[in-house]
Formats: C-alpha cells, structure tokens, sequence
C-alpha cells in the first residue's frame, strides 16, 4: 500500500483519496471564501491582548496581501488543490507556508478546519443565497408583467382540472408570481438564519486564549457571531438542510408551473406558445417541438428535495461535535443550490418570450363555467343561496349568452382578476431585489475593508 505524505500525517494514498472523496474539486468554489475567513481570522490574532503578539501587525498585513494574490489566481483558476492537501484549508495553509516560511504556520492558530469549513460554507450560502433571491425576483417580474400583460384575457379557471368558473390569464401567472415571492421571504430568512459566523469554534469546544469571536464577525460582515461553540459546528448540515428546504419551496412554485405550462401548451388546449427556441425537437418526428425545459424543470425539483433530504438524512443521526459525515453535505448543498438557480434563469426569458392564443382560450369556454356566476348573481337579486344553486343546476341553458370577458369584470375585489394590485407586486418584486443589492454591498464593503482593496469578488 503507498503511503502519502500530508500537512496532518503520512497516510495510505487510498485512504487519502477516500477521504478527501469530492472535495479536491468543491472546495474550488470555496477558494475565495477561505481566504477572506482567514483574512478576519488572522486580523483577530493581531488584535489578541496577548504578549507576545501571536501574530503583529506587518505580518497580519504580509498574510492579507498573499490571501489577495490567492484569490487573484483563484479567479483565474489557476490555484490547485492537490489531493495532499485533502481540501482548500490546507492548502491555503500550504501556499502561505511556501511563501511565508514560519509566519504560514501561525495562521492555523486557535481554529480548526471544522471552523474554517462551518464559515466558508456560511459565505458561500450568503453569496449563493443573493444570487438566488435576484434571480427569483426577475422570474416573479416576468410573471407579473406577463399578467400584466394578459390581464384582460379570460381563461377557465380550473379545479380537479375540470371547467370550474371565469378567471383570467393575469390571474393564472400573478398565482405563481406571488408563490415565489412567498418563497423569497422563506430564502430571506434561510439568509437571516445563515448570517452568523461560526468562528472561533475551534474544534467545537472553544480554546484557552482570548479570542475575540465578535471581531471576526465584524470583519466578514455578519449579522452577529453563532453564540454557542459547540452549536457553531453542530449547525453544520443544518444550516445546509434549511437553505436546501428554502430552494426547495423555489422548485416546488418552478415545477408546477412548468406543470401548467406543458397542459396548456398542448394542443388540445394551445391556449399558449412556447417560444421555439426553448423547445427542442425529436430525432424521429420531424414535426416535434416537446417542452423539454418544462420537463426539466419538474425533474429537477425532485433532485433538489432529494439534495434537502439528503442533507437532512447525514445529520439527522450525526452525534454531536464535528463528523466527518458532514463533507458528504457540500455536494449535495452546491448542486442543490446550482440547480435551483438554473431553473430561475432558464424560465425567466421563456415567460417573457411566450405566447398567449387569445382566440383559444375563449373557445375553452363552455356555458357551464359561468353556473356560480350565475347563482351569485340570483343571490344579489334575494335568493338563498342553496336555492339559487339549485336553480342554475335545472337551467343550465340559461348560461349560453354569458361573454367571458364581461363575467370576469365582475370580478373586481382584492386579488381577483379584475381586481389585482399591481403595486402589490412590484413592491414585493423591488423590496427582494432591494434586499439582495443591499446585503451585498454591504458584504463587500467589508471584504474590501478586510483585505484592503476595492472589489474582492
Ligand atoms: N473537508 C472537511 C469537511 O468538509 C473539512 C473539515 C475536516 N475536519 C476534520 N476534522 N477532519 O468536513
């Protein structure tokens, strides 16, 4: 068996490759993160009221500058991760130890990996978390001023997919519209929740010097520092399984509507058009042009709860203090997250781009559909209710004359078809949008305060 040397031991090179499994390639999208938690995490020691100085403040600076010359080559992809190296931590570790000799070895002092890995993890999901949340709110906008758009155009509205009553094309697209603005707040306060740093855990239980856990905070940004140590490192998983179930409620909003999509564009029902473009063809049937991103789109959100539950199922058994099981959640976490915002930018442009048959939609129309119209208009005149259902039941024919778009009219009170408010949804729209520009200037500020230069990302 070949033994390999590593910054923590020779070890088997099997064992090596086992161990480190997925991480030699993940921690890639970590490099940047890493560095800027060790930046604040260097800053700290500095600043520790200790004599000697752990740490001074011209090697506090020497360490800074060759983080920024690591991110500067990670945003090149030319920093390497080697398998020796198990991960990024180390091998940060390893190129400032190559270049700063002894002062390299110091900077693991008072942390641990599990630290460093628990606030990595931690900034990625709030620049993940951003992303997401601006995505979200362009998809809502397109759906909106596609509603907006349509709002006039009547469409069966459906229970039990059967005709149910009058409703409107506005309606329909402002319905998963404000799902995903629902599903903002749910990712906001998934944001909320992961904005604390979890530095100066060490290995869970703290350590035996002054460490000043609230400068760390400070220096990344964060909202406050987790309170509890040994929770810092517990939350780990945990925190990846509530972003997860936030980007979950996005998928499940993202699948029913690629659901609808696909019934109306079929052509029993035309009542809209996919742009061509976001439709591919078959191999065979020269004719074809199936909803493939639809599909997709429904099928990823199965892989998204599976990526939640997954990470749900690592931890849910997982002792307390740090276990190597919790390197299996980064794959899960990233992809999770990756395929969620595919999702949001691949649809955003096929609503816009889609057509609505206006013609279709009014043949979908058949008396029966106006039948609680009806009754409730026969109730206005004084009958009870049960009577006048009774009624319309027995004279169905009395319906044919009813013009769809004159019955949706009637339907003015809040949130109905005639009675949408616009505002309503920009505000919501801008608020997210807002919120997610606000966050991450901030963010920036103090990563460009912490390293000394102007735009770190
Ligand atoms: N790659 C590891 C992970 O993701 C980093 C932490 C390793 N810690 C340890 N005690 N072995 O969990």
């Amino acid at each position: 068996m070949a033994k390999q040397k590593t910054t923590v031991g020779t070890i088997d090179h099997e064992v090596l490759a086992f161990t480190a499994g997925r991480d030699v390639e993940l921690d890639h999208a970590l490099i940047t993160v890493d560095c800027i938690g060790t930046a604040a995490h260097v800053t700290m020691l500095s600043k520790m009221p200790v004599q000697p100085a752990l740490i001074t403040e011209g090697e506090c600076a020497q360490v800074i500058e060759a983080l920024v010359e690591i991110i500067g080559l990670a945003q090149q992809d030319q920093f390497t991760i080697e398998l020796a190296d198990q991960d990024v931590h180390l091998a940060v570790e390893r190129v400032l130890t190559d270049k700063l000799g002894d002062l390299g070895k110091k900077i693991h002092t008072c942390r641990s990996r599990n630290d460093q890995v628990a606030v990595d993890l931690r900034l990625y999901a709030k620049e993940q978390l951003l992303h997401t949340l601006e995505e979200a709110a362009a998809l809502a906008t397109a759906l909106v001023d596609f509603g907006k758009k349509y709002e006039a155009v009547p469409m069966v509205g459906r229970t039990h997919m059967q005709p149910g009553m009058p409703s409107s094309v506005g309606l329909w697209a402002t319905a998963h519209a404000e799902s995903l603005l629902d599903d903002c707040t749910a990712l906001i306060h998934a944001y909320e929740l992961n904005d604390q740093c979890p530095l100066g855990s060490a290995a869970s239980y703290g350590v035996p010097l002054p460490i000043d856990r609230q400068l760390t905070s400070d220096l990344l940004g964060f909202s406050r520092p987790t309170h509890n140590v040994l929770y810092a490192n517990n939350g780990r998983g945990k925190l990846e399984s509530i972003v997860l179930s936030a980007m979950s409620q996005v998928m499940l909003t993202l699948s029913r509507l690629a659901q609808d999509f696909m019934l109306f564009t079929m052509p029993e029902f035309n009542y809209f058009k996919l742009p061509a473009e976001f439709c591919t063809g078959s191999s065979i049937m020269p004719q074809k042009q199936n909803p493939d991103v639809c599909e997709l789109v429904r099928a990823k959100a199965s892989r998204v709860k599976a990526a939640e539950l997954g990470v749900y199922d690592l931890i849910k058994g997982s002792p307390t203090g740090y276990n190597r099981d919790l390197q299996e959640a980064k794959e899960l976490f990233m992809e999770g997250i990756a395929t969620t915002r595919s999702c949001l930018r691949i649809l955003a442009p096929m609503v816009a781009a889609t057509e609505v048959n206006e013609q279709a939609l009014l043949d979908g129309f058949s008396p029966d559909v106006f039948a609680t119209d009806r009754a409730l208009e026969l109730v206005g005149e004084g009958m009870p209710f049960r009577d006048a259902y009774h009624h319309v039941k027995e004279n169905l024919e009395e319906l044919s004359s009813i013009d769809p778009s004159e019955a949706i009219k009637l339907k003015t009170h809040l949130g109905a078809p005639l009675g949408l408010d616009w505002n309503y949804f920009k505000e919501r729209a801008d608020s997210v949008t807002g919120y997610a520009m606000e966050k991450s200037a901030a963010f920036n500020k103090a990563v460009s305060a912490l390293l000394g230069v102007k735009d770190p990302e």
